[in-house]
C-alpha cells in the first residue's frame, strides 16, 4: 500500500513537472487500480528516458514550436561535396585498405542496431532471424553476422599480444527494442550465441518514449484505459544506451579503437567493413560512413558537408533526400542535386554503416551525457499547425552523431559500388514491385537473397573465375520482381574475410555454370582447375576444390504465386521472398562435401 502511494506520489510529481494537467485532472478523477498503472507506467518512462520525462517535454515543446513556425534545421548552412575516397573492389588501393583494415581489427568492436519493428517488411518474427537464403534456413542474419566476428578474430589472433591472446575476442552490442528483445535473446540462447561468448555479446534494450498530441506535449492517452500511448525513439538511442550501459567505455578499457555500426539486414557490408576500417585508420576518421553512388534524387540520404560561418560551425552530416535537394538549391547549385560525369549525384548514398573512432565517440558522448540530437516530425490537420493527424514524439537518429562533434572533426566516407556492400531486406514483396516498377531498389526478400549471389559470383569473377554469361531469358518473376537467374554463389565469412584472401585461394582455370550452385565455406578450403556444372556444397572441412562436376544437379528457384493451392501453409520466410526451392530429386546425392 505504502509502495503503491509514493508511486502515486511520484507520478503527480513527475506529471505536474511535465506541465500534463489534462492528464493530471484524470489521474485525480481515475479509480485506484488505474492510478496504480498509470503511475507505474510514468515511473518507468521517466526512468528510462535519459534526462527524464521533464527533460523530454521540454525538449519536444522546442522543437514542436519551431516545426510550427517552419524553421529549416539547416538555416544558415551553406552545403559543399565532403572528404571521402571512392573505394573500388579489388584495385590495389583497395588491397591495401583492406590489409591495413585486418592489422587493426582486433581493436574494433561492432553494433548492430536491431530494434526496429520492421512493419514495411511485414514479417512476424524479428529480421535478424531471417534466413540469408534458402540455401540454408539456420543461416539467419545474426548467425551470419557473429559467423563473420568469428572468422575476423581467426585471422586476427595472430596479431594479438600473446599474452593478451587467451580471452581476446572482438565484442558485438545488439540494441533491441520492447519489439524485438525476447525474441533476440531466445534466439541467442537457443543458438548458444552462434558460437561467440556470452560475455563477447551485450545487449541494450531502447525503451519507447511517450506520443504528443499537440504542441504543448500533451501525452497521448489510449481511448479505452488510462495508459500512454508510446512510440520508438528511433535507432539514435544506440549512442545514448552504449554510454548509458557503460559499454562504450568498457571497450575504451579494452584499448580498442573503432566500433563499426551495422543494420539489421544488409550482409553484404561486411565486405567492405575491412577496407572501411583501412580508410579510418589511414585518414584518421572519427566518423566514415560506407556509402554507396546515389542517383540525383534518389530515396537515400546523402552525406554532404554543411559549413555556417555565422556561428563557425562545420559538419560533415547525412541529409534527407528530401530536405537535401532545396538546400542544394538554395546555395549550391542553381539546379539542385545534380548528376556528375559518372551520373550520380556529388553527395553519397549513406548506407548506415559507420565506423567511429572510440577516443571521440566517447569523449562526444561523456561531454553530452549519452544525449544526441532529436527531431520530430509531426503531420497537421490543417495550415495553423495546431491539430496533429496522429500523435508524434520526438526522434533521433544514428547518423546524426557527427552534429555532436566540433569543426575539427574529420568526418568522411568511403563509397563502394552498390552491389558490394548494400542490399537490405525492408519491403514486403507488394511494395517492393512498386518500387521495382518505378526503377527504385526494391530492398525485399527476393533482392536479399539473389544480390548476395550476384555479389559472390561478381568477387570470384574479379578473382579470375570464368562464369556462363546469363541471357534474357534467364530471368525469373517473383510476382513483380525480376531478377537474373545465374549462379548461386554462396561465400561464407569462414571461406574469406578479404578479397585478398579469396583470391589466394583460387588457382588454375576455374568455370562456373550459370545453373550451378556453389557454396564455399571453412578457412581451408580452396579451388584449383574445377568445372562446375552441378551443386557443390562445402563445409569448413579442409578440402581442395577440383575436377569436373558435371551432373547437372541443380537446385531450382521456382516462382511462387498467391493463388497457389499450397500457398497459404508455406513457410513465412518462403512467402515473403516469392519463390520456393526445387533441388532435384534425388537430392541426398548432392554434391555436398564434408567431414
Ligand atoms: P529501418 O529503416 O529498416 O526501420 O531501420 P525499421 O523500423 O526496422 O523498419 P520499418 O520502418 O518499421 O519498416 C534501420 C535500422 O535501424 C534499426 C533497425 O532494426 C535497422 O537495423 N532500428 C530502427 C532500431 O534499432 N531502432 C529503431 O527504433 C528503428
Amino acid at each position: 500500500m505504502e509502495i503503491q502511494t509514493k508511486f502515486q506520489d511520484k507520478c503527480i510529481e513527475i506529471l505536474e513537472e511535465c506541465e500534463q494537467f489534462d492528464l493530471l485532472e484524470k489521474f485525480e478523477n481515475a479509480t485506484e487500480e488505474e492510478k496504480d498503472s498509470l503511475a507505474q507506467q510514468i515511473v518507468k518512462l521517466d526512468f528510462d528516458f535519459k534526462g527524464g520525462l521533464a527533460e523530454y517535454c521540454e525538449r519536444a515543446r522546442d522543437l514542436l514550436n519551431d516545426s510550427k513556425m517552419g524553421v529549416n534545421p539547416f538555416g544558415g548552412f551553406v552545403p559543399s561535396v565532403p572528404t571521402g575516397i571512392n573505394v573500388e573492389a579489388n584495385s590495389k588501393e583497395f588491397h591495401q585498405l583492406e590489409a591495413t583494415g585486418m592489422e587493426n581489427m582486433q581493436d574494433a568492436c561492432f553494433v548492430l542496431v536491431a530494434g526496429g519493428l520492421g512493419e514495411r517488411l511485414g514479417y512476424s518474427s524479428i529480421k535478424v532471424g531471417l534466413p540469408l537464403t534458402l540455401l540454408d534456413k539456420e543461416l539467419c542474419y545474426l548467425k551470419f553476422y557473429c559467423e563473420y566476428i568469428k572468422a575476423f578474430e581467426s585471422r586476427v589472433i595472430r596479431n594479438v599480444d600473446e599474452e593478451k591472446r587467451e580471452g581476446f575476442h572482438i565484442p558485438l552490442c545488439i540494441m533491441t527494442s520492447g519489439d524485438t528483445h525476447e525474441k533476440t535473446l531466445s534466439l541467442l540462447e537457443e543458438k548458444e550465441y552462434f558460437g561467440l561468448t556470452k560475455d563477447q555479446v551485450t545487449v541494450v534494450k531502447q525503451e519507447k518514449v511517450p506520443a504528443l498530441i499537440d504542441n504543448n506535449s500533451n501525452f497521448s492517452v489510449a481511448k479505452d484505459k488510462l495508459e500512454i500511448e508510446t512510440k520508438p525513439h528511433g535507432h539514435g538511442d544506440v549512442h545514448t544506451l552504449l554510454h548509458q550501459h557503460g559499454v562504450i567505455q568498457k571497450w575504451a578499457k579494452m584499448d580498442k579503437r573503432w566500433v563499426v555500426f551495422f543494420q539489421d539486414t544488409n550482409a553484404l557490408v561486411f565486405r567492405a567493413i575491412p577496407s572501411a576500417l583501412g580508410v579510418s585508420v589511414k585518414r584518421d576518421f572519427d566518423v566514415n560512413s560506407i556509402c554507396v553512388p546515389r542517383k540525383p534524387g534518389e530515396a537515400m540520404g546523402g552525406i554532404a558537408t554543411l559549413t555556417n560561418e555565422a556561428v563557425n560551425q562545420k559538419i560533415t552530416i547525412n541529409v534527407e533526400y528530401n530536405q537535401l535537394d532545396p538546400l542544394l538549391r538554395a546555395s549550391w547549385n542553381k539546379d539542385g542535386d545534380v548528376a556528375d560525369e559518372n551520373g550520380y549525384s556529388f553527395f553519397p548514398g549513406n548506407t548506415n554503416v559507420i565506423v567511429m573512432k572510440v577516443s571521440t565517440y566517447l569523449d562526444t558522448l561523456d561531454k553530452t551525457q549519452g544525449l544526441i540530437p532529436e527531431f520530430v516530425n509531426p503531420k497537421y490537420k490543417d495550415e495553423s499547425k495546431e491539430v496533429f493527424k496522429s500523435a508524434t514524439r520526438l526522434e533521433c537518429m544514428m547518423q546524426d552523431f557527427p552534429k555532436l562533434l566540433d569543426k575539427t572533426s574529420k568526418v568522411g566516407f568511403s563509397c563502394y559500388e552498390k552491389w558490394f556492400c548494400f542490399s537490405a531486406v525492408k519491403n514486403n514483396i507488394v511494395d517492393a514491385a512498386v518500387k521495382f516498377d518505378k526503377g527504385l531498389s526494391p530492398e525485399c526478400g527476393a533482392t536479399g537473397e539473389y544480390d548476395i549471389f550476384e555479389c559472390n559470383a561478381k568477387i570470384l569473377k574479379m578473382v579470375g573465375v570464368e562464369f556462363e554469361d546469363t541471357v534474357e531469358e534467364d530471368i525469373k518473376d517473383f510476382q513483380g520482381i525480376r531478377v537474373k537467374d545465374g549462379a548461386k554463389v554462396f561465400l561464407h565469412p569462414s571461406f574469406g574475410v578479404t578479397i585478398k584472401e579469396i583470391r589466394d585461394k583460387i588457382t588454375g582455370e576455374n568455370y562456373i555454370s550459370k545453373k550451378s550452385m556453389l557454396w564455399l565455406q571453412g578457412e581451408e578450403t580452396t579451388i584449383h582447375n574445377l568445372h562446375l556444372d552441378s551443386t557443390l556444397v562445402t563445409s569448413s572441412f579442409p578440402q581442395t576444390l577440383e575436377g569436373e562436376y558435371k551432373d547437372q544437379k541443380y537446385i531450382d528457384y521456382v516462382p511462387l504465386s498467391p493463388t497457389d493451392e499450397d500457398f497459404e501453409n508455406l513457410d513465412e520466410v518462403i512467402k515473403i521472398r516469392g519463390f520456393k526451392l526445387c533441388p532435384p530429386e534425388n537430392f541426398d546425392e548432392l554434391n555436398i562435401i564434408s567431414n
